[in-house]
């Protein structure tokens, strides 16, 4: 058993969840007409409603105690003075430097005259790009960047530049090729000119297989178009922490924008990884979302725990997984600009909370990070929000909406917002079945068919939503809301007792695909028995025309 699940905070939010069978939010916000005073918090821009949430006085308060005790504000210290807390990889996980506006220090040393050197390199370039004066080997005006990385070196730079797509640049088109599946690049590569292309390769390590099969493709693709291989100083720029893998790649130094070990992979959207975005918004409008952020940041290290925006959604999370059982959680964006950001909270919270030992490597007893999924409102609700609604799971969701759309077209924007409000309504609300019956005696339906379909159509309610809104969707919003989910992550790994800087269990996988491949056209070595059967079956199906392929 660990320390955790035998502590007395925990002990006490297992006895409350106990007492709690029975009660409805329905009956507490009827009890309570100023709940959701009571439960909406502001910071940054952003403001969080969570009282449609199975919270009664006292749970809000054992939820605190048990941050308490797990030393969330040590952690939050810790983050913030640069203590190597990615303790696996013994490195600091100081992002929060990247939008810092005072010293940060790092070992002693303030890290931010490197941060801002790169980011003066950045500004230097993206407005050289956009404004016409850096140019492709032609003499040509750059006209597509095509971001190629995957991971947090492509979800971040990719979610951002679609949600800021009211600030792009008329002329530059972004692009994002990450899968190693060859159709991805070919797909782009089919809408480039290459004389007019600028590609970003984008990979902390530089080792990543399918960054550098893509970026060696893309060069390929490029000698060939433009018949030169000087053409690739004049085209190829990287982001990367490997500054001896970018000059054995070919790319002239002063076309490297570097980073540091100390800034993760999912969390380096705020470096260098962000320059596909730059070029598309502008490095102005770039440091508007680091400032957004770090607003956000300061509102984390400085706010008492009780009125911290992510130190509130982390307990709530909590609450759901470890006492509840809730397996899954829904991230639902009413903005179709903020399409892919669910997409990016999956690496955010599965990839750093996803994990099944302490930080001193002993097997946990208790949950950790639950499914993270989603997709845009109102799309969802003609998909998934029926097992939302009346399915057997738990799945409490995060509602996310702008108060002002950047395109008020006629009724869109109203229609939007009407859906968003009454779905999270609905979800706590639901139907009774006095409701429903009155409903289908008003219609005239026979008391024999209105019993048959009663059950089907009464809801239980009581499903837990958060509704976080920000005014309108920009630069400094969306650097508030990154923000608020990375500390959030970082909140539950704190209680949870366990890295949240690492990725170990992305290895294996790598492992096995390096030896599969080693072996192919190796039939002595394919014979071996190193494999089940099942896995040395498909080998010999898949890849037996390797070659070909
Ligand atoms: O495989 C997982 C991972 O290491 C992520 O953590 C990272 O964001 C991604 O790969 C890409 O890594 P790199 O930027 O080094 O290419």
């Amino acid at each position: 058993m660990s320390r955790l699940t035998e502590s007395p905070a925990w002990k006490a939010l297992v006895t409350h969840h106990a007492a709690f069978r029975g009660i409805h939010m329905r009956e507490l916000f009827a009890a309570d007409p100023r709940r959701n005073e009571r439960y909406t918090l502001r910071a940054a821009g952003l403001t969080l409603d969570y009282s449609k949430n199975l919270l009664v006085e006292a749970t809000m308060p054992l939820l605190h105690a048990l941050a308490r005790q797990q030393d969330v504000p040590g952690w939050i210290e810790r983050m913030f003075n640069g203590s190597r807390i990615n303790s696996t990889e013994n490195r600091a996980a100081f992002h929060v430097a990247l939008r810092a506006t005072t010293p940060m220090l790092l070992d002693g040393h303030d890290v931010v005259p490197s941060v801002l050197r790169v980011r003066a390199a950045m500004r230097r370039f993206t407005d050289g790009v956009r404004n016409g004066s850096i140019v492709g080997s032609t003499g040509k005006a750059l006209c597509s960047v095509v971001n190629i990385g995957i991971g947090g070196s492509d979800l971040g730079p990719l979610m951002a530049t679609l949600a800021l797509t009211p600030y792009r640049h008329t002329r530059i088109t972004p692009y994002f090729v990450s899968n190693v599946d060859g159709t991805h690049l070919a797909e782009v590569l089919k809408r480039v000119q290459a004389d007019t292309t600028l590609f970003i390769v984008a990979s902390k390590t530089f080792t990543t297989q399918e960054t550098l099969a893509n970026a060696t493709s893309a060069r390929r693709w490029l000698i060939d178009q433009l018949g030169t291989e000087d053409a690739v100083r004049h085209h190829f720029v990287a982001l990367s922490t490997n500054l001896a893998a970018t000059g054995h790649f070919g790319i002239d130094a002063e076309r490297v924008f570097e980073f540091w070990d100390w800034v993760g992979g999912r969390y380096s959207l705020w470096s260098a990884i962000g320059l596909s975005l730059a070029l598309a918004i502008g490095m102005d409008e770039f440091e508007q979302m680091l400032a957004g952020a770090n607003a956000m940041d300061t509102h984390f290290r400085t706010t008492p725990l009780e009125s911290n925006l992510p130190v509130t959604l982390a307990l709530l999370g909590i609450w759901y997984t470890n006492f509840f059982g809730a397996r899954a959680h829904a991230v639902l964006p009413y903005d179709q600009y903020l399409a892919r950001f669910p997409a990016y909270l999956q690496q955010l919270e599965m990839e750093s909370n996803g994990k099944s030992v302490t930080r001193d490597g002993e097997p946990v007893d208790y949950a950790t990070c639950p499914v993270v999924w989603g997709e845009p409102g109102t799309n969802g609700q003609h998909a998934f929000y029926q097992l939302l609604h009346q399915g057997t799971p738990l799945v409490p969701a995060d509602f996310i909406a702008p108060v002002y759309s950047h395109n008020p077209m006629g009724e869109h924007h109203r229609l939007l917002v009407a859906n968003f409000i009454a779905q999270t309504e609905a979800l706590m609300r639901g139907k009774t079945h006095a409701e429903v019956r009155s409903e289908l005696k008003a219609q005239g339906l026979a008391d024999e068919a209105l019993e048959r379909l009663l059950p089907h159509k009464a809801f239980s309610g009581n499903r837990p939503t958060n509704s976080i809104v920000l005014d309108r969707l920009t630069p400094h919003s969306l650097g508030a809301l990154i923000a608020l989910y990375e500390h959030k992550v970082f909140v539950q790994g704190a209680v949870w007792n366990i890295n949240s800087f690492d990725q170990w269990g992305v290895e294996l996988g790598k492992q096995l695909a390096q030896r599969i491949l080693d072996e192919v056209g190796d039939s002595a070595a394919s014979r071996s028995g190193s494999h089940d059967a099942s896995t040395s079956a498909l080998i010999r199906h898949m890849l037996r025309d390797s070659a070909r392929i």
